[in-house]
């Protein structure tokens, strides 16, 4: 155990193992993130003093100008020693669930579509989470975490749940599909996140998914659902995939209460299908042609592939959607 002191007089313990970031998250410091897996930047500090080495050897946030100017990832450094460090806490980034390390049993595995499944965990309760944040996961062989965001809603009392898309010679998801079984245990640590569903928005809510970010926009909308302050928000939910069979989604929604009256699904693919009665596009464009001008009154969260994420994100701007009304974490 260091202690990790901050310029303006912070200071916190970091435990054997951890990293600077998720040590001042888990006392309840408002450390800058996203990510946490060394590809945003985000979490940039500079170290005054003291040593530290990352997790991960090749970061993508990090070069030799940052080596140059001592500063570090706070996702990825591990402290050898009591360091002082220079970095601007921010009370947005305060978890309001603090992270922590935890070992999870596998119950169950739903497929959904030909690459997407639902990993099922059971945790020792109480372990809750806000609904669109996300978890690490440790896998057999794998050296680091890996983010996966829930698709539960922490009424699900004892459970942490997954849609997760198979990567072609992924490594992570290799182990997560080809070696994981029910009864497995693996190590996770969570919930982290600030694409979390804001309850006291007073605006319907606009989910766009698109593949692998199916799962936190499943999440927010269950949760939306069956919150009692959000019931008078229509939810609409846009979910793209390249072909007819990466289409999925509709049937959770359709389980919830207020399908067909304030729950509205659309889906969309972005190759011609001569088979496909719905719409063909990539999917921030089929939203930005069902919503148009009426962005800026919703309330957006979005998640998927980087090159998703960043068309909606542009698509957003444009459209004038005030950016505090659009959340996502960056998937890497
Ligand atoms: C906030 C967030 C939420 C996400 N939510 C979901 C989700 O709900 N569902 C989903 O399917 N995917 C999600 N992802 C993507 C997911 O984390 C993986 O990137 C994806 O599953 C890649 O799997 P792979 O098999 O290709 O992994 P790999 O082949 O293991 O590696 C691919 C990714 O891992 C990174 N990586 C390599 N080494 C390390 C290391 N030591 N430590 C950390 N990262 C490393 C690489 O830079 C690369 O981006 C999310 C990502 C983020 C950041
Ligand atoms: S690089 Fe550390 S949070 Fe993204």
């Amino acid at each position: 155990m260091v202690e990790i002191r901050t310029e303006s007089g912070e200071t916190f313990e970091c435990a054997d193992g951890d990293t600077i970031l998720r040590a001042a998250l888990r006392v309840g410091h408002g450390f800058p993130y996203e990510c946490n897996v060394g590809s945003c930047g985000n979490c940039r500090f500079e170290l005054l003093d003291g040593d530290v080495a990352h997790e991960r050897a090749d970061p993508p946030a990090w070069g030799e100008r940052d080596l140059k100017r001592n500063r570090w990832l706070g996702c990825q450094a591990r402290p050898a020693s009591n360091c002082t460090i220079k970095v601007r806490l921010d009370d947005h980034y305060q978890s309001l669930h603090r992270p922590a390390r935890r070992q999870m049993r596998l119950t169950e595995i739903r497929s959904i579509t030909h690459d997407i499944s639902e990993f099922c965990f059971a945790v020792p309760a109480p372990a809750p989470f806000l609904p669109g944040q996300y978890a690490l996961l440790y896998l057999p062989g794998i050296k680091g975490g890996r983010a996966y965001s829930f698709c539960n809603i922490d009424g699900d009392t004892g459970t942490w749940s997954f849609q997760i898309k198979r990567v072609p010679d992924g490594a992570a998801t290799g182990a997560l599909f080809n070696q994981l079984q029910a009864g497995d245990t693996i190590e996770a640590d969570g919930p982290f996140g600030m694409a979390y569903l804001r309850e006291d928005a007073p605006r319907d809510i606009l989910c766009i998914a698109g593949g692998s970010g199916l799962s936190p926009m499943i999440s927010i909308a269950r949760a939306a659902a069956v919150n009692p302050a959000l019931a008078e928000r229509n939810i609409h939910f846009v979910y793209g995939g390249r072909s007819p069979r990466d289409i999925c989604g509709e049937a959770m929604l359709a389980e919830l209460p207020g399908w067909g009256t304030r729950i509205h699904y659309t889906a969309a693919i972005s190759e011609t299908d001569a088979g496909w009665i719905g719409r063909t596009g990539f999917v921030h464009q089929v939203a930005l042609d069902l919503y148009g001008d009426r962005l800026p009154e919703f309330e957006i969260y979005f998640a998927g592939p980087p090159l998703m994420a960043a068309a909606a994100q542009k698509m957003l701007y444009e459209a004038k959607a005030p950016v505090d009304q659009v959340h996502f974490d960056q998937f890497y």
